[in-house]
């Protein structure tokens, strides 16, 4: 783990952003795993939804980049395997019926290589279903980091962690390595963040980390402060933050 890279914290990350999972719930229906599949979760963070999908009968392995995120899923979850590895590169000895992701695949910047990974890992026949940020996703959020960056000399795409694709972009890349498309939907998710006042401060520290980094503790929450007087209007209602989500969601099958 570097700099330059997003780090994640499975504690925070439990008891703060609850909600990521608990939406994926809808894409483990998408996927509806059957008894004695093998089923990859890629991206798993600390495994909510490898025991969700597990609790359906099939066999679900969980792998994730950060070894915090895998530490915790492994304590969660003593039953299943769980993995450390990056899904750009990732190989596995034995083939999957099924390559399951919630909320993962936007943090990787190079998804011809992860589709390229996740084809060698699958079945002829097998199914690759997903949700991520879509095309617009947080745009203003992104917009107010951009702004408040900008006063500081930062340039905000330069640092930008994020892979938000259209459907023409993600499902095209698809069909190059070989997969079929049988669904694709881009939609908008307006997400309610918990902890009122705190929700965005929260988003930020969780999420944003990366366009931040260099800055001292201090700078960073006067520039969370700034970013919040930005959105405030928009995305909090006296009582909670509404993140401005847009999810990409997908089932293609390998050909
Ligand atoms: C927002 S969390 C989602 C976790 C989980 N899927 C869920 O629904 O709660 C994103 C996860 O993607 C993982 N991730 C990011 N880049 C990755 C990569 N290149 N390879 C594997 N996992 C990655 C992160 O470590 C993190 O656990």
């Amino acid at each position: 783990m570097n700099e330059k890279e997003q780090k994640w914290n499975a504690t925070f990350y439990d008891s703060k952003i609850g909600f990521v999972s608990r939406l994926g719930k809808g894409v483990v229906e998408l996927l509806s795993p059957r008894q004695g599949e093998r089923i990859l979760d890629l991206g798993c963070g600390t495994g909510d939804l490898a025991y969700e999908i597990a609790s359906h009968g099939a066999y679900c392995q969980g792998m994730d980049s950060s070894q915090d995120m895998v530490n915790q899923a492994r304590d969660k979850y003593p039953e299943l395997q769980f993995d450390a590895a990056d899904a750009h590169t990732f190989r596995v000895p034995e083939k999957f019926d099924a390559v399951f992701s919630n909320a993962a695949l936007h943090w990787m910047k190079r998804p011809e290589q992860v589709i390229d990974s996740v084809g060698q890992a699958l079945h002829k026949g097998g199914r690759f279903v997903a949700e991520f940020g879509g095309s617009g996703n947080v745009e203003r959020i992104y917009r107010a980091i951009a702004e408040v960056l900008k006063h500081d000399g930062i340039d905000a795409e330069e640092r930008n962690p994020w892979y938000f694709p259209t459907i023409g972009e993600y499902s095209a890349l698809l069909e190059q390595h070989g997969f079929e498309v049988r669904y694709m939907e881009l939609f908008d998710r307006p997400t309610e963040l918990v902890d009122g006042e705190e929700g965005m401060n929260h988003w930020l520290h969780t999420f944003a980390g990366m366009f931040f980094v260099g800055l001292t503790e201090e700078q960073k929450r006067e520039a969370y402060t700034q970013c919040c007087s930005i959105l405030r209007n928009d995305l909090y209602n006296g009582k909670f933050w509404t993140a401005d989500y847009r999810r990409l969601r997908f089932a293609a099958v390998l050909k």
